[in-house]
């Protein structure tokens, strides 16, 4: 078990990509906390799901987006399980896709003010507890938009960048605490948050990918969980692209 005894938080772990996640570490033995913004029953399903295969799970509602919510969850987290040692920086904040012409400053800087406080919000409320222990571990789930334009994801691509350059900041101030910080960097993969997408133009993105698929969720919680295991104990402020070679091309 790569992540034994291991407190796991899941940030956006209803559904999708964090769901994925949420299960896998707790079939590598973590203790996982399953959180999510809106959706109660499908937090439930998951906590269910892991609890049925014998792990070990919790579902705390918190926009990750306000300061308030992240620390009544970290309180939570604290009293029910301890300090996290691995946090998974991943809700999914929808956004407009548009033309950056067709976007309002409000559409723009909802978007991109969300994805820094997710990030910020839930950086802060663990780094403390790591700090003390010595250890850690943090995994931003980024896109591959970040390094790629697409067009009508200005804002997504803008601050999805500015994850990337605080993974690499983070990873640099905190390496000597015994911290590691890295990127996931998704291309498009099948979730809710794509299923809108016709099915043509998700047939033109697996085409451009060197593997002829577009992600699926496991696909991306592997990698995180790479990136959060001790496999990859010597890798910090590091981009791991998981997109079938679509970069590449
Ligand atoms: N899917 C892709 O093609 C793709 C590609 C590149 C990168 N990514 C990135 O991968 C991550 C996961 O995406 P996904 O496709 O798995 O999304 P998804 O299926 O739409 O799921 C989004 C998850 O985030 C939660 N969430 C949304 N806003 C939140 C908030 N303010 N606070 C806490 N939780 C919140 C949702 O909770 P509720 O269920 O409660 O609403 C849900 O659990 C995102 O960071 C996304 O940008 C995805």
């Amino acid at each position: 078990m790569l992540l034994k005894d291991k407190i796991a938080l899941v940030t956006g772990a209803s559904r999708g990509i964090g769901a994925e996640t949420a299960k896998l570490f707790a079939r590598e033995g973590a203790r996982v906390v399953v959180n999510f913004n809106k959706n109660v029953l499908a937090a439930q399903a998951v906590v269910e799901e892991i609890q049925s295969n014998g792990g070990v799970a919790f579902a705390v509602q918190a926009d990750v987006t306000e300061v308030s919510q992240v620390e009544n969850m970290m309180r939570l987290v604290e009293a029910h399980f301890g300090v996290v040692d691995i946090l998974v920086i991943n809700a999914g904040l929808h956004f407009k896709v548009a033309p950056f012409m067709q976007l309002t400053w409000e559409d723009f800087s909802w978007k991109y003010y969300g994805e820094m406080k997710s990030f910020y919000n839930s950086a802060k409320a663990v780094i403390p507890g790591m700090l003390a222990k010595k250890s850690g571990v943090i995994v931003a789930v980024s896109s591959g938009l970040s390094r790629h334009p697409g067009f009508g994801f200005s804002s997504h691509s803008a601050s999805k960048s500015a994850v990337d350059a605080l993974v690499k900041s983070l990873a640099l101030e905190l390496g000597g605490a015994g911290i590691r910080v890295n990127t996931v960097a998704p291309g498009l993969t099948i979730t809710d948050a794509t299923s809108w997408m016709p099915k043509d133009q998700q047939e033109q993105a697996a085409n451009h990918t060197a593997l002829k698929r577009n992600g699926t969720p496991e696909d991306i919680a592997r990698a995180i969980l790479f990136m959060a295991s001790e496999l990859s104990g010597h890798v910090t402020g590091t981009y791991l692209s998981v997109d079938g070679g679509s970069a590449m091309i």
